[in-house]
Formats: C-alpha cells, structure tokens, sequence
C-alpha cells in the first residue's frame, strides 16, 4: 500500500468499486472526501479566483517586489504546514497523505528566496500579520486537531498542482526570469510526471482515510477556512503594493516613480 509513496508509480487504485456501486445505486450525497471538499470550497475558490491580487497576477501584472513578497509569504505558511506535516506524519488520519519527496515546498522556496534576495536571505525576510494568522491557525490544529492538517494539504498542495504550470510561465514572462527556472522553482514539481494522475491518486487517498461524517465535514469547514487564510494574504499584498517602490520595468512607462534601483 506504500510503495507508491515515494515515487508516486502505481496511481491506478482509485477509491474503489464499493463506492462506484453505492454511487451507482442510489443518489444521496456522496460521502468521498475529494468530493466533499471540491463540492464545499467551490464557492470560496470562486471568490479566491476574483481577487484583484489573483487576476492581476493570472494577468501578467505583477511587480518583481511584490512576487518577492509573495514567495516570503508561502515561505512561511508551507514551513508551517510542512514542520505539521513531519510532526504528525504517522498519525493514521494523515499518514496516507504523507509524500514529501513529491509535495513539499519548503526548500523550492528556500532556493527562489536565495535567488530573489542573496545568501543573506533569512535575515532579510519577516512574517507579514496575514501570514502570520495562517501559520499560528496550522501550528494550533497540528497541535491540536492534526486530522484538520488534510485541509490545509488540499488546499495549497492541490491548488498548486491544478495552476503551477500556467502561473510559473507568467512569472517568468512578466518578471523576465531565467528560463532555467530561479525564482519560480516554487512552481515546479521534479518528482511528480503527471499533475493530473497525482491529483488523483491524493484524491484517492483522501477517500481511503478512515473518518466519519462529521469529521469530513470538519475538514471542508477548515478548508474553507485555508482558503479564507489565503485570500487575507493576497489582501495585505495588494495592499502592500500600492505603496511598494517599484524599480523600473523595461519598456513600461506606466510608473510614475522611478524611485531608483531596488536590487533584482
Ligand atoms: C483546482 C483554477 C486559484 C485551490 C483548480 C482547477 C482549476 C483551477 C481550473 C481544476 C483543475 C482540475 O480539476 O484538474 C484556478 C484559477 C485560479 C485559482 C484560474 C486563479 C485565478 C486558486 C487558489 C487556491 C486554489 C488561490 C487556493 C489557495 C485549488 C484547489 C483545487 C483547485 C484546492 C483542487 C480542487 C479539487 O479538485 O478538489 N483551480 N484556481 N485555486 N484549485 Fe484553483
């Protein structure tokens, strides 16, 4: 049942005959996790999605500063997440989403904050408030209720995998980052083939972990809430690029303020 955890290989054994009967049987709700939180989040994924901070970046507007201030802000939630993750990462209610080698983003970001801001790059770096609201809600049920830590996988591990590619090429493009990939190994995902055949084997093991109704409904409610964390991050950032000093952008005259060189 573990092989497949470290190299991600034998994808194929989905949930199982003994739900596609049921499904097939009757029309009541389906009780699969996946479902449950795809079903549940699809309202706040919606509201995510029509941030402004979410559509100028989808869009190409977005400042070398400002995705700086971002990768420091995911730095921080996913050391958060991730130290949860390896502290609870034999709890039975987690253990089946246990794949670091494959998912975890920690270093990534480590190696794009060094790039961005040199090899001093940790005493560069602070928590924003948002931020630091989100790490202290994944240290508090990793402490606490660490079966909640399935929400906060799905929400920022799940979403990466669906958008990863097409926000790593508009990066790339409006920051003019090196084709090798600095600045946005955040978004690249070396031991993972297929995002799709992934997704699905983490849908997979989300249906297999042994929790009744209303700890699945628990999790969708915290998923709602990761979702809620993320789009307050998104928030301060916008706020915090409406008084960022922008260094100048090759061939954009839109910047009233060339305030000077700001390095990278
Ligand atoms: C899935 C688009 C922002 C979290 C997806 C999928 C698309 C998508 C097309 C479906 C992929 C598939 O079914 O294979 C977008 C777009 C976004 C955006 C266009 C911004 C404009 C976000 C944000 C988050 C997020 C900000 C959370 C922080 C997720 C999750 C899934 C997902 C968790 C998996 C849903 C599931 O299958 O259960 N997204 N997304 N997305 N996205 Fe997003």
């Amino acid at each position: 049942k573990t092989e497949d955890s470290e190299t991600g290989a034998s994808m194929v054994n989905g949930g199982g005959a003994v739900y596609e009967d049921k499904e097939e049987n009757d029309n009541s709700r389906s009780e699969d996790l996946s479902e449950l939180l795809a079903a549940g989040t699809k309202e706040v994924h919606e509201q995510a999605e029509n941030t402004q901070f979410v559509k100028d970046f989808l869009h190409g507007r977005i400042r070398k500063e400002l995705f700086k201030l971002g990768a420091v802000a995911l730095y921080y939630t996913y050391s958060a997440m991730e130290e949860e993750i390896e502290k609870n990462k034999d709890h039975p209610q987690f253990a089946p989403l246990y794949f670091p080698n494959e998912l975890h983003r920690r270093e990534a970001l480590a190696r794009d904050l060094e790039y961005f801001y040199g090899e001093d790059w940790q005493g560069q770096i602070s928590c924003s408030p948002a931020t630091q609201r989100y790490m202290e809600r994944i240290h508090e049920i990793g402490r606490e209720d660490p079966v909640l830590l399935v929400a906060h996988a799905y929400t920022r591990y799940m979403g990466d995998l669906s958008g990863g590619q097409v926000l790593k090429k508009v990066a790339q493009r409006a920051l003019k980052l090196p084709p090798t990939g600095e600045g946005v190994f955040f978004y690249q995902f070396d031991s993972i083939h297929s995002n799709k055949a992934f997704k699905q084997l983490y849908r997979s093991r989300m249906n297999e972990l042994e929790l009744d109704i209303s700890t699945k409904d628990r999790i969708v409610q915290e998923a709602v809430r990761a979702f809620q964390f993320n789009m307050e991050v998104f928030q301060e950032l916008e706020e915090m690029g409406k008084t960022i000093q922008e260094d100048v952008l090759d061939g954009g005259p839109i910047h009233g303020h060339m305030q000077g060189d700001i390095s990278k």
